[in-house]
């Protein structure tokens, strides 16, 4: 095992093979028939006016894949370059440093180097925060039992740049992040704008990612296997490469090839309920090399801690009956985010634990 600490070790079936495949990748969408969009009308107007054409593009490459690439998607580049900058001049800094916005288990925010995803540590150091300050959250995971807690972001005093290009980037990814939630919606045959009132609040949060190069790649994982949490995912990654997306087709692992200014989408598990599985949440992880270090930026859009999340009325007959029980997000996300934080000894919370 050489340097490798024994903690970051994958069990032999999750181990990467060096090279996966690149062939048949996940569907590439141009979004430049929405460059009318404005963002006060929150995305709604431009998703209601969108070509069929697309939103059934989008509905294919969800049924299919899960995840898409777009490309024309309004984004500013040089906000993502900034925040892009801004984060590796954090990541670069020494641990001491870093360690001063560490995250603990009361300010869940900030810097962390030993995430866990499924009870293995992941290659990988993230720093967190989160879209809507301050975000509220269950102050107790009780049934029934209510309250609420704040989590508040811990921004470091170097790189001196880094909040103000994070809060830009975060408002600039909101923006698309609406877009996309409506032409989901469409896809699914709902009006554009009918989850909307859910983002109103929300639990959005982004995450900068540094995985720096691993000696031994062949045993760990900069991100184990997962799926994601929330509705939608929206991931800047840089040039280095290393995503890998469970192909549904056949179950194999595949890389996600990297394109310059392209954004990776990926319809979580929050969708897969929503659709009573149309969609579902696809697996993805991060595989490291011995040679570079790599960056990537996810934003999570995520609706509030008080919804529960169940199939939409409208989608609900007696040939659709719901697949899960509701649940209630904030519950779930507080859970989850405790067992990301340490090693437990058993499965974390997962949307399969309410299936019905
Ligand atoms: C994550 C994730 C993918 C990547 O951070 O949850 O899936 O390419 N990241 O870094």
């Amino acid at each position: 095992m050489g340097e490798v600490n024994p903690a970051l070790i994958q069990d032999i079936e999750h181990r990467p093979k060096l090279a996966a495949p690149q062939a048949e990748g996940i569907p590439l969408i141009d979004l430049a028939s929405l460059t009318g969009y404005s963002p006060s009308d929150g995305g709604a107007v431009a998703a209601s006016t969108a070509a069929e054409w697309l939103v059934a593009e989008i509905g294919d490459a969800c049924k299919k894949w899960g995840f898409f690439a777009v490309v024309n998607h309004g984004v500013a580049v040089e906000k993502r370059a900034r925040i892009e900058r801004e984060a590796r001049e954090f990541f670069g800094q020494g641990l001491e440093e870093k360690k001063k916005v560490r995250r603990d288990e009361k300010k869940v925010l900030g810097y962390y180097e030993t995430e866990h995803t499924k009870n293995v540590r992941d290659w990988q150091q993230v720093f967190d925060f989160t879209v809507q300050e301050p975000t509220l959250v269950p102050a107790s995971l009780e049934d029934g039992e209510g309250g609420v807690t704040e989590w508040i972001n811990q921004w470091p005093d170097y790189p001196p740049g880094l909040r103000e290009a994070c809060e830009e980037y975060a408002g600039e990814l909101k923006k698309l992040a609406y877009k996309l939630m409506g032409l989901t919606t469409q896809s699914l045959g709902l009006p554009a704008n009918r989850f909307d009132e859910f983002f109103e609040d929300q639990t959005s949060f982004v995450r900068l990612n540094h995985y720096p190069p691993c000696p031994a790649p062949h045993l760990a994982l900069g991100v184990g296997r997962h799926k994601g949490l929330g509705p939608l995912t929206i991931l800047a990654q840089d040039d280095v490469g290393w995503l890998e997306v469970k192909r549904k087709s056949d179950g194999e692992w595949v890389q996600v090839k990297p394109i310059p200014s392209a954004f990776i989408i990926n319809v979580g598990d929050i969708i897969q309920v929503w659709s009573n599985e149309k969609y579902e949440s696809v697996e993805h992880r991060v595989t490291v090399n011995s040679e570079k270090g790599r960056f990537s930026i996810p934003f999570f859009f995520i609706q509030p801690h008080y919804t529960m999340v169940q199939l939409p009325k409208e989608l609900t007959d007696e040939h659709n009956p719901p697949k899960y029980r509701p649940y209630n997000w904030g519950k779930f996300l507080v859970t989850r985010k405790a067992s990301n934080f340490k090693k437990l000894d058993v499965e974390n919370l997962q949307i399969h634990h309410f299936r019905t």
